[in-house]
């Protein structure tokens, strides 16, 4: 069974898969609020290592709508505080039946792991350390191509902290993937990093970043990742990259903004933006249920 851990698990093949079934879902079943049974009554384990409401909440629902059976071990009263290994905790739950894991970990290795253990269970990365976030740049993928059919001369800018988000990581990875030539970076250079895509420049200045801009991707600091000592002036940050009614005007008029959240705002989008009209934030997470179900297909190899 495949793992999806980062967008190299999966071919354009796959992606168009998942894509289709995730509309399938989200128009045949799910507005009709119908489950699907082809999963009935199989194991998936959830392990969250790290705090999440978006990803944790919609695979749950994803599962649900599966008609799967959900464990979700309660960690801090697991046998991982006494020492138990996650290793040996995936062969318990494996023993027990569970088919399928999700996992967030703080843990960069921990996808190379993963990939040596070789489960006879596959795994989905529901967020790894700044690695990858591969369920999240799909639900964007699907949000973007539900405003454009082709994705050759689209501009995307994706303005924030870059350097630390695995969101950016797996977006830019799929996006170039997907067609998409002329990829911006926006923030300051201590945010940034160097991207191995061509389709990727850098751009320090929000307004020469957004100009010309289809779909604009806001992400939050990383704060809890910052393990060097950031030369960043936070109060010129958010007057520099906060995204407001007045600073969207510099990409294209009928351009897109997302943020995968979770959006801090008065330091991501002003209060003003939270309810603008081009903000998609909540179409997001409004399809990410559907996008998550197909991905579980794609890890059960049922798609
Ligand atoms: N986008 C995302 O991963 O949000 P959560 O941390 O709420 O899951």
């Amino acid at each position: 069974m495949p793992n999806l851990l980062t967008i190299d698990d999966l071919s354009n093949a796959a992606i168009e898969a998942i894509l289709q079934k995730a509309s399938y879902y989200k128009t045949q079943l799910l507005a009709h609020h119908q489950k699907s049974q082809h999963l009935q009554n199989r194991v998936v384990t959830n392990l969250f290592f790290e705090p999440s409401t978006r990803t944790l909440n919609s695979f749950q629902l994803a599962e649900s709508f599966q008609d799967m059976v959900t464990l979700a071990p309660h960690l801090a009263s697991s046998a991982l505080t006494k020492g138990e290994s996650i290793y040996d905790t995936l062969l318990t739950m494996q023993a027990m039946g569970s088919e399928l894991f999700v996992i967030r970990h703080k843990d960069d290795d921990l996808l190379n792991q993963i990939e040596q253990w070789q489960l006879q269970a596959p795994v989905i990365n529901a967020g790894c350390g700044q690695t990858a976030h591969p369920t999240q740049a799909l639900i964007d993928l699907n949000v973007i191509l539900s405003r454009f059919d082709a994705l050759d001369d689209v501009v995307v800018a994706i303005v924030g902290d870059i350097k630390h988000s695995r969101v950016a990581q797996s977006q830019i990875k799929l996006l170039t993937q997907w067609g998409v030539k002329n990829i911006r970076t926006v923030g300051p250079a201590s945010l940034q990093n160097a991207s191995p895509h061509t389709s990727v420049t850098h751009y320090d200045n929000l307004q020469q970043g957004l100009n010309g801009a289809d779909v604009v991707i806001r992400l939050r600091l990383q704060k809890e990742r910052l393990g060097e000592q950031l030369a960043l002036d936070m109060d010129d940050f958010v007057q520099s990259f906060c995204i407001t009614p007045k600073t969207i005007t510099y990409a294209k008029n009928d351009a897109i903004v997302l943020h995968p959240g979770p959006c801090i705002v008065g330091e991501d989008f002003s209060t003003e933006f939270m309810t603008h009209p081009q903000n998609m934030i909540l179409s997001q997470v409004a399809v990410s249920v559907p996008t998550r179900m197909a991905c579980i297909d794609f890890a059960l190899n049922c798609l």
